[in-house]
């Protein structure tokens, strides 16, 4: 059968080669991926941007694409699952009622409220006035988010005073985040270790995928401003046995189960990003509708079982039936990005020394890349994610980090700290 990935960064590159992998699948198509997915075999891109429904929904039609893979959050905000199944196409993402919960920040706190989901004690307002007085009675550091979709960005720590005034005025008056920033949220700051928790939901079933941790600021020791992810590993060792059962009874099954009983159907990926504390207390601090990125490249590259089969058993509600099989190693994904990225940065630079890295236990997902007369070049923010397989993480990070050494650009960086915490861990030196 014809999958059909929408999407062009790091994720949907790892979906697609792993789906190009399926016994099932003759060919995968990739919209509009990227230089990665254009070299991948039996991976073939497209050019319909991954907004544009119409297209989709008539690339999938003229394709006979028979499942279809959504990648990014904002087509699913948007209504694409919705559409795909109107027109009777098969597609594994959650409906833009259900996309809500990544889509809106205040939606998501409001279900977790009335759900009885832990999460961090919130107010939400659009009048900066009140939004102020509120601040002005709460300890620092302020949690400020922007209530609508905001590339990863559009959270912000504020750590004295004048920062949170500041953030409160570019969201409520400047509109620095234009409609996602007219209203916000303000809430408790958590401590604690993070972790990604990504299922697959067939409506009523919840099948987790491997645990993973992600760094999302972008330097080292978790400092600078919030990106997208600047890598990732998994398993992620906070998220022992009891602190997975945890997760799934308080989280994952309440957020299911209140999905149903407020009149949702959710198929798709499922994803909690949470907070875990000192006693391995999970509480959510967002959720998202899809996968994560990049999460999904070392997650995927640990997964044996056929990831479209899986797919299909959520769409018809029969994940029941499924197991999933991993490598038991851990992977370890490096992300390599434009120098001035998440602020403004430079495109079409050439990369070098891509060459042979690829192996059993290497693989170098592309993101904002592209092909320009037969030479890769940067395309975007978040440039590459080197994965790599160890006995160990920090075998495995040691790999990934050896293939980053080799790949070149004009500009280009990477945290040279990936995994830490787990590192310690492996080393008995405690957190890190
Ligand atoms: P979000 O997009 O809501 O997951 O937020 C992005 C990042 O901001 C998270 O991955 C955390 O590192 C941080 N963050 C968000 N909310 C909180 C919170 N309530 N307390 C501490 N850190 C937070
Ligand atoms: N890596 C964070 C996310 O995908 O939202």
């Amino acid at each position: 059968m014809n999958v059909l990935v929408v999407g062009g960064g790091g994720r949907e590159h790892a979906l697609a080669w792993k789906a190009a992998r399926s016994p099932l699948v003759s060919e995968v198509l990739c919209a509009p991926g990227n230089a990665g997915t254009a070299l991948e075999p039996n991976v073939r891109n497209v050019g319909v941007g991954a907004g544009d429904i119409d297209g989709l929904v008539r690339l999938a039609k003229d394709e006979s694409v028979e499942l279809s893979i959504v990648g990014p959050e904002q087509p699913l905000v948007d209504g694409i699952a919705d559409r795909f199944a109107a027109e009777g196409l098969k597609c594994f993402g959650p409906g833009a009622r259900a996309a809500m919960l990544e889509g809106s920040k205040s939606f998501a706190k409001d279900f977790f409220a009335r759900h009885a989901i832990p999460t961090a004690a919130y107010e939400t307002f659009t009048d900066l006035g009140a939004a102020r007085r509120h601040l002005a009675g709460q300890t620092l550091p302020a949690v400020i988010k922007a209530d609508g979709l905001a590339a990863g960005k559009g959270v912000i720590i504020a750590h004295t005073a004048e920062e949170a005034d500041r953030t409160l005025g570019g969201m409520l008056q400047r509109h620095e985040f234009g409609d996602a920033g007219k209203k916000v949220v303000i809430e408790e700051f958590l401590r604690g270790e993070e972790a990604s928790f990504i299922a697959l939901v067939d409506g009523t079933r919840i099948l987790p995928l491997a645990s993973s941790q992600d760094h999302k600021a972008r330097d080292d020791g978790d400092r600078g401003p919030n990106t997208g992810g600047m890598g990732a590993y998994s398993p992620a060792p906070v998220v022992s046995g009891d602190v997975n059962d945890r997760i799934m009874n308080e989280v994952m099954r309440p957020a299911v189960e209140g999905l149903a009983a407020d009149g949702i159907d959710y198929r798709g990926f499922l994803y909690a990003g949470l907070m875990i504390d000192e006693h391995g207390a999970p509480r959510v601090l967002e959720f998202n509708c899809r996968c994560g990125d990049p999460e999904t490249q070392p997650i995927l590259f640990r997964l044996r079982s056929d990831l479209v089969a899986v797919c299909l058993e959520g769409c018809g509600g029969a994940l029941d039936a499924v197991e999933l099989d991993w490598d038991p190693r851990a992977a370890v994904g490096i992300v390599m990005a434009a120098g001035g990225y998440p602020g403004s940065y430079e495109k079409q630079k050439p990369i070098s020394g891509l060459e042979g890295l690829d192996s059993d236990t290497v693989k170098v997902f592309h993101a904002g890349t592209e092909l320009h007369d037969g030479r890769v070049v940067t395309n975007g923010g978040r440039v590459l994610c080197a994965v790599a397989l160890g006995e160990s993480v920090s075998e495995a990070r040691e790999r990934a980090y050896e293939a980053v050494g080799r790949i070149e650009w004009e500009g280009a960086f990477s945290r040279s700290d990936i995994g830490y915490r787990a590192v310690a861990r492996e080393r008995g030196t405690g957190q890190g």
